[in-house]
């Protein structure tokens, strides 16, 4: 009776154990973040890259970039959007809020942005799904941004607005993303 009930155990431990790990494998491929879907670290970086240099070339929006410091404004971006899409980073850049404090955007400014970004997402392949888990994590952003309620577009940079300090010259070399080995020691922790 007690080698039956002990086998019994171990029937059921193993059993178990299988089903846990199949469990675990096969919603392995749903539980990808986004971050991964999107390609990482190498795909993010030059999403944004070609993203930021169509912002610069669109009449619509680009007078507000006039006084920025572009590598800053990349350097942030990145970090962000690997932070927001499950990635290894974390950001670090000011609250969007004050980020766009006094820069008149208006409604049809963030459109053009976000019709913009979804053209750099199309030249890169992103699949559908993914393209709208991204713009629905940028979506609630709109409130903290868009100051001027209006569906105009190519409105000027306020005279007195003063842009954000470039970065240290050393911060921007080193990158958004954290160094391979740093991540190695956060996840051992
Ligand atoms: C969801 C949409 C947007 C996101 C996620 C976003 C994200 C960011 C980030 C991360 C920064 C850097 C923050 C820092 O320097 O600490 C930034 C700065 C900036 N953003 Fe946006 N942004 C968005 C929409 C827009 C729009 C619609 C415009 C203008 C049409 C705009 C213009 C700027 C400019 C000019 C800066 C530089 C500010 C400065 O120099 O002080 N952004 N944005």
């Amino acid at each position: 009776m007690r080698k039956l009930l002990l086998s019994l155990l171990l029937t059921c431990s193993i059993v178990g154990e299988v089903l846990a790990q199949g469990a675990s494998s096969s919603s392995g491929e749903q539980k990808k973040t986004l971050y991964e879907r999107l390609g990482g670290e190498a795909a993010i970086s030059a999403v944004v890259d070609d993203f930021a240099q169509r912002v610069l070339a669109d009449p619509r929006i680009n007078q507000k970039f006039a006084k920025s410091n572009a590598p800053r404004l990349l350097y942030f971006l990145k970090q962000q959007i690997c932070a927001a899409t499950g990635g290894p980073c974390k950001y670090e850049g000011r609250d969007m809020q004050t980020a766009h404090r006094n820069m008149g955007i208006t409604n049809g400014e963030f459109n053009a942005l976000v019709e913009d970004l979804v053209a750099t997402l199309n030249k890169f392949n992103v699949p559908k799904p993914e393209q709208d888990e991204l713009l629905g994590i940028l979506a609630p952003m709109r409130s903290q941004i868009v100051e001027v309620q209006s569906d105009a577009t190519g409105t000027p940079l306020p005279a007195d607005f003063k842009p954000a300090p470039p970065l240290p010259e050393k911060k921007i070399k080193a990158g958004p993303f954290p160094k391979k080995n740093q991540r190695k020691m956060k996840a051992r922790r």
